[in-house]
């Protein structure tokens, strides 16, 4: 399974690089967008798009513009969410933020770049018009005021006051998995998979996103910023509640496995679903 994800990873990366290349506009502007696009990440997203449309029964490089949307979009979200008027962080992907590196205004309109060029890819690309449509839909929901836009508004919004456990999964449901969510069902989209399929794929990606964002808010904490290749504490320093001033350690680790458990009994509802499993598993016990 290692050497799946990395195949999947490999065959992202060149895409990547090819959609940024091939994007148009000042070169120094494509180099903003290419320094945090290019920088690594887990490409978690991008995978699952592959994956699930793979699970799904059709073939993978199908989804592949799909994946690259969906990674452009969240490495926008990365930029904006690093600047000083939000969590206000100098690391990300092991190098200085994108802000840190090209100052403020270039970094602003390197994500907003980014995330135009995400509906570039998938709606000028050779996917079918339908699938393609179904998937531009998906990701244009999980970015706005229903997704990320709106979970990032709550998270700056609750900073340096006490949130409850609601008002905590209100926000991690939009800000992270509204899109793990939406790649899990732009890849089933995008292989042409019926609702039921559509519908595992919801409930796999919302339990995986709520894990993935606690133990994210684990490792903001406890993690090593090297491994990491962000900061460690910044959610202490902006006043953040997370999980883990709610419950502390071993609770956090209780509610990541729980929903492990709960993601990979949906991975059961496709025909294929043992890729999906074992990443949520990988993903249960990550270090960055
Ligand atoms: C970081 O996402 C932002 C969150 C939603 C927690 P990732 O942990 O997937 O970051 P990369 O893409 O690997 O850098
Ligand atoms: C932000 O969550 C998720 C998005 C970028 C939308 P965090 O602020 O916790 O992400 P990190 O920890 O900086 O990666
Ligand atoms: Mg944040
Ligand atoms: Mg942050
Ligand atoms: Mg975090």
């Amino acid at each position: 399974m290692e050497g799946r994800y990395s195949r999947d990873k490999a065959l992202v990366e060149e895409a990547l690089a090819r959609a940024v290349e091939s994007s148009g506009g000042p070169a120094g502007l494509r180099e903003v967008m290419a320094y945090s696009l290019m920088a690594g990440g887990k490409r978690i997203r991008p995978v699952l798009v592959l994956e699930c449309c793979r699970a799904a029964g059709g073939e993978p490089e199908a989804a592949l513009p799909a994946a690259c949307a969906v990674e452009m979009l969240h490495t926008y979200s990365l930029i904006h969410d690093d600047l000083p008027c939000m969590d206000d962080d100098e690391l990300r992907r092991g190098r200085p933020t994108s802000h840190v590196r090209f100052g403020e205004w270039k970094a602003l309109l390197g994500g907003d770049a980014l995330q135009a060029a995400a509906f570039d890819v998938l709606l000028n690309s050779d996917m079918p018009p339908e699938r393609r449509a179904a998937c531009a839909a998906l990701l244009a929901r999980a970015a706005g005021p229903a997704g990320i836009c709106g979970g990032q508004y709550l998270d700056l919004e609750g900073e340096g006051r006490d949130l409850t456990r609601t008002q905590l999964e209100d926000i991690h449901r939009g800000k992270t998995c509204a899109l793990l969510e939406a790649a899990c069902r732009m890849g089933v989209a995008a292989a042409g998979g019926d609702g039921e399929q559509m519908a595992a794929a919801e409930a796999y990606g919302r339990a995986l996103g709520m894990a993935f964002q606690i133990r994210d808010d684990m490792l903001d904490e406890l993690g090593d910023q090297r491994a990491l290749g962000k900061p460690v504490g910044s959610d202490r320093a902006e006043g953040k509640t997370t999980f883990l001033t709610l419950y502390g350690p071993e609770r956090c680790q209780t509610l990541v496995d729980e929903l492990t458990a709960q993601a990979k009994a949906q991975a059961g509802r496709f025909p294929d679903g043992a890729f999906l499993r074992w990443l949520a598993d990988r993903l249960a016990l990550r270090e960055s």
